[in-house]
């Protein structure tokens, strides 16, 4: 416990978070850039919300301890990639990777590894395209590249995620054999409605 607080309360693990936070208001400009260009293009804006978020203390402190990694900022900037995450939520699934592909064409945006739940569902349902990427912050002194978390989903993904979510972290519930099962046919009926909306666009778009 005095380690952990130790580490918390350092100066280092204040300045980590500092940057973690500028890199991921970084990674939220570069949408929002995106989305301005995007609705100017195409007169429709294919972003709904861009949500970014920073690891709680508490939580980091979590998943060092349950991968057996050290506690400390090293050791947090070495081992974790979702200490900075920004959430895009789309209309669209061609959107999402329209936008995956347009972040990654920048000369500043450098790719650690991409996941593609879309194409290939989590056994549970669970659907977005995860990128880890490591973008350069500019500061006083020097140029520093942070690593940051990128989820980007359709509204109707994100949906189902929240809800399950929502479900899995309810205490002292053991989610049963049929209630995944069910939320696994949750999430494969929100594809279908996903494709259809977006098939019925390209319909109104042709018009
Ligand atoms: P973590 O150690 O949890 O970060 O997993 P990972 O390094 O294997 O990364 P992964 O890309 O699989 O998942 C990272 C994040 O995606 C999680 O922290 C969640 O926010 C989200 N996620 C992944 N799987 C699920 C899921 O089954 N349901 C929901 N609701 N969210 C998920
Ligand atoms: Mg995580």
């Amino acid at each position: 416990m005095e380690k952990e607080l130790e580490t918390l309360i350092s100066m280092p693990f204040q300045e980590l978070m500092s940057y973690y936070r500028c890199a991921m208001m970084e990674v939220e400009t570069k949408f929002r850039v995106l989305s301005e260009d995007f609705s100017v293009r195409y007169e429709r804006n294919p972003i709904q919300s861009v949500r970014p978020r920073l690891k709680t203390p508490e939580s980091i402190i979590n998943k060092l301890k349950r991968y057996g990694w050290e506690l400390s900022t090293e050791s947090i900037e070495k081992n974790l990639n979702d200490v900075a995450g920004v959430r895009v939520i789309c209309s669209y699934q061609t959107d999402v990777y329209d936008l995956a592909e347009a972040l990654l064409k920048q000369d500043d945006v450098q790719l650690i590894r991409k996941k593609d739940y879309i194409a290939a569902p989590k056994p549970n349902g669970y659907r977005s395209l995860h990128l880890i990427v490591a973008v350069p912050i500019f500061l006083q002194n020097k140029k520093k590249m942070m690593r940051v978390e990128i989820q980007i989903r359709t509204l109707a993904m994100d949906w189902w995620a929240s809800l399950e979510h929502d479900m899995k972290y309810k205490k002292d519930v053991m989610i049963s054999e049929q209630i995944s099962k069910e939320l696994h046919e949750c999430a494969e009926l929100s594809d279908a409605i996903d494709r259809r909306m977006e098939y019925l666009n390209r319909q109104c778009e042709k018009r």
